[in-house]
């Protein structure tokens, strides 16, 4: 038998997430509610639906491989020149790009840990070594921990090639201000990349959390990754894009993207979403008062939640977890536990929201957490 790399050996076997029509025959109810994976409620845009249709009648061609109608209207968006962007299928995928690019084996990865599922998996597969910093309680009335800045500037060291910062921090919520987040910028050599991953920015309300587009200005060892998946509602086409102060770094980037893996579906479908900023913009809206309400609620019942700037609550429920989550889920609501850490619910529609607040009511007592 052929063996693949031992590394990759090791990695996780793909677990699906539930699927909620299957959990609803499976417990006999007309439909269960999924707050697994921090997609919008909301129904693809008009506009995008428009531009799929259109672009469905050329999928007999391939894609423009360089993307380049959608990579000048990031460039305009976002007042950068088109060489600094670099689009990929998914922000996950330009990760992965990013090790391709930066990681030799024996090199490192940091991060502050617990952080996105994929950085460690990343490392793995590069052959990096993962260098994890674990996060510090938040602040006073935050329940949910937060990076540790200073400790991961310090565990840089001369094999570190990418530092990343998950800014909001999927699963906690919890964000880095802007002076913390500069001091580290100034803090980190110019050997290593920092990789601001800014998946959830569009949902953060909280002014002193830094965008990461500014910050990068001048800083020719940072860049910025950016995804269609959440607030622009484009998860199923896989879209995601890097911007990169210093141009050298999207080239990197560039070159280790798998040919044409960003269809042409998706390219159509991210600049007619685009173009439609301001209904995106009212319905992240909608998302970030549902997020007050849902922590208000979650808070009344007694959780310990911290201020979420993403469209996500953590609850740190520590070893009760995979008996809330399965308690809750018997009840037809798919969360995303952690085991022995705690569950992250996407917000929701304010129904999906109420059934997912009246399940737990219903079983908080019996799973411990009441
Ligand atoms: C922090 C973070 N980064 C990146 C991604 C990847 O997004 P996508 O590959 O859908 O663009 C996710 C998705 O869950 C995420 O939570």
């Amino acid at each position: 038998m052929v063996r693949p790399r031992p590394a990759v050996e090791a990695l996780p076997a793909y677990r699906p997430g539930r699927n909620p029509a299957d959990l609803a025959r499976e417990i006999g109810v007309e439909r269960a509610v999924k707050l697994a994976s921090n997609e919008v409620a909301f129904p693809p845009l008009p506009a995008v639906v428009e531009a799929l249709a259109a672009a469905a009648a050329e999928t007999n061609r391939y894609p423009d491989n360089g993307a380049v109608a959608l990579t000048g209207a990031l460039a305009r968006r976002y007042g950068v020149d088109p060489a600094q962007v670099a689009t990929g299928c998914g922000a996950v995928m330009l990760l992965q790009q990013l090790a391709q690019a930066y990681n030799d084996p024996g090199t490192s990865i940091a991060f502050a840990w617990r952080s996105f599922e994929m950085y460690p998996l990343l490392a793995q597969v590069a052959g990096a070594r993962a260098v994890q910093v674990p996060l510090v309680p938040g602040s006073p009335g935050g329940a949910a921990d937060t990076h540790d800045l200073e400790a991961l500037a310090a565990a840089v060291d001369d094999t570190t090639r990418l530092v990343l910062v998950c800014n909001p921090n999927n699963p906690t919520g919890t964000a880095v201000r802007r002076a913390a987040l500069e001091r580290f910028l100034d803090a980190v050599p110019e050997g290593t990349l920092v990789v601001l991953d800014e998946a959830y920015r569009e949902f953060v309300t909280d002014p002193d959390v830094p965008d990461g587009l500014e910050l990068m200005r001048g800083r020719p060892n940072v860049c910025v990754l950016r995804t269609f998946s959440k607030a622009w509602g484009l998860a199923g086409l896989r879209v995601g894009y890097l911007v990169a102060e210093d141009p050298a770094v999207a080239d990197a980037v560039r070159r280790t993207h798998v040919p044409f893996s960003v269809s042409s579906v998706a390219q159509a479908a991210a600049v007619a979403a685009l173009a439609s900023e301001d209904e995106v913009r009212r319905r992240v809206g909608e998302v970030t008062t549902e997020r007050d309400r849902l922590t208000a609620a979650l808070r009344g019942r007694g959780f310990e939640v911290a201020d979420s700037q993403a469209n996500f609550v953590w609850l740190p429920v520590g070893d009760r977890t995979a008996d809330l989550a399965a308690a809750l889920e018997s009840r037809a609501v798919i969360t995303r536990p952690f085991a022995g850490e705690g569950i992250r619910v996407t917000v929701g529609t304010p129904e999906e929201d109420d059934v997912f607040l009246t399940a737990l009511d219903e079983v908080a007592a019996a799973a411990g957490v009441a």
